[in-house]
């Protein structure tokens, strides 16, 4: 029998989408699951359900380092931010799809699948990278079949399929991040109720102490979180855990889907706010007025690729070159002051900084103030002649 590999979560849509699969395309399902740092019950369901499925094999990827060495140190050195979203799913996608496609490879698949609805940027980010990448074949079940909640669950209790979830809420978690759709959520008009959060503590209940934070960069990439040397990895961990209870991190938003739909998402991002925030302080101090002008751009440019599924377009890479190339002076350390939600840099330190404190202190007299008077004379030259004009 011909094999499909299904990139496999055990939630409600790919638990469905196995049997679908099985009965309508007449295929043998290999389930993927790429670990890029869900909760490991989460891991460990995906295998449960694939086992209950009768799925023949099932694999769980750890993908984490791979995602936060070459996925997330980009995302931190370009300041990933979409609409106010430092892109946490988006930028795991990718990487999720390689590893799919590295399986299909080794178990001479056919096709790939993904449970993705005709509604989310998923299906773009999933199938752009299947098809830049290999050859393979794509079903998207859910999406060919028009499917609603409701017709899975459905569809689901008549062929005894398994549901664990009782989730009302649509999440996806890894370590950059967790976001929360869907449900009550789906109107603007609700606020969320405090029980979607995980990793943030509310404002109310947070550290009633200011909490400081030093943060190192070498290159643009944290290399130290409170002056202790770790891989990036374990210190987004660290960075999720002190910017979390001191309620950093907290996203409501209007967000603008690739499909145009404008949607009510709600996102948990406590060690990337920390960490984008601190690099961004860092290159105030080292980048000049026109570097940080032209970064800021390429940063939307960037954070837009990623949002739109355009990982592999050749000028996410252009820019990666770029972005590293501006980067080799971003070195240096940041101590953030975090109190109840908010976070806000107070010292910086470089060997590379820009900033000259002797030139800028009022005590100086070695730089004769009478010198600028030519410059300010002729300043603003054509504005004056305009006005002049006008009258
Ligand atoms: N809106 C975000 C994005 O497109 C996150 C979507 C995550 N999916 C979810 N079921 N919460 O990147």
């Amino acid at each position: 029998m011909d094999k499909v590999i299904l990139a496999f979560s055990g939630g409600l849509d790919t638990t469905v989408c196995v049997k679908l699969l099985e009965e309508n395309n007449n295929l043998e399902v290999v389930t993927v699951c790429v670990d890029v740092g869900q909760p490991k019950e989460e891991l460990e369901k995906a295998e449960k359900v694939a086992k209950q499925l009768n799925v023949k094999k099932h694999y769980t990827i750890d993908a984490k380092e791979e995602f936060a060495n070459d996925y997330i140190a980009k995302g931190i050195k370009a300041n990933a931010v979409y609409e106010g979203y430092p892109l946490s799913t988006a930028i795991a996608r990718p990487l999720i799809a390689m590893k799919t496609i590295e399986i299909a490879e080794k178990e001479n698949a056919v096709a790939i699948a993904h449970g993705c609805t005709g509604k989310g940027n998923d299906q773009f980010r999933f199938e752009a990278v299947i098809r830049s990448m290999s050859n393979f074949d794509i079903i998207a079940p859910i999406r060919e079949l028009n499917l609603t909640r409701t017709e899975e669950i459905d569809y689901a209790k008549k062929h005894k399929i398994p549901l664990s979830s009782d989730k009302l809420y649509s999440i996806d978690e890894n370590i950059w991040g967790r976001s929360i759709e869907g449900h009550i959520l789906e109107d603007p008009a609700n606020e969320p109720p405090e029980e979607i959060y995980k990793w943030t503590t509310a404002p109310v209940d947070a550290n009633e102490k200011v909490e400081k934070v030093i943060i190192e960069f070498e290159k643009g990439v944290p290399i130290a979180i409170n002056e202790k040397k770790m891989p990036l990895l374990d210190l987004i961990g660290v960075a999720n855990e002190i910017a979390g209870k001191n309620s950093v991190g907290r996203i409501d938003t209007i967000e603008n889907r690739m499909v145009g739909l404008k949607s009510r998402e709600i996102y948990e991002v406590p060690g990337a706010i920390l960490l984008i925030s601190a690099h961004q302080a860092l290159e105030e101090l080292v980048l000049t007025k026109d570097e940080l002008l032209f970064a800021e751009f390429m940063s939307t440019k960037y954070a837009d690729l990623v949002y739109t599924a355009l990982w592999h377009e050749p000028l996410r890479e252009d820019m990666d070159q770029a972005i590293d190339y501006m980067q080799r002076r971003v070195s240096g350390k940041v101590v953030m002051k975090l109190f109840k939600g908010s976070v806000i840099p107070v010292s910086r330190k470089s060997k590379y900084s820009l900033h000259d404190i002797d030139q800028i202190s009022f005590e100086d007299k070695e730089n004769d103030q009478n010198e600028m008077e030519g410059m300010i004379k002729h300043h603003g030259l054509q504005a004056s002649i305009y006005q002049k004009l006008n009258k």
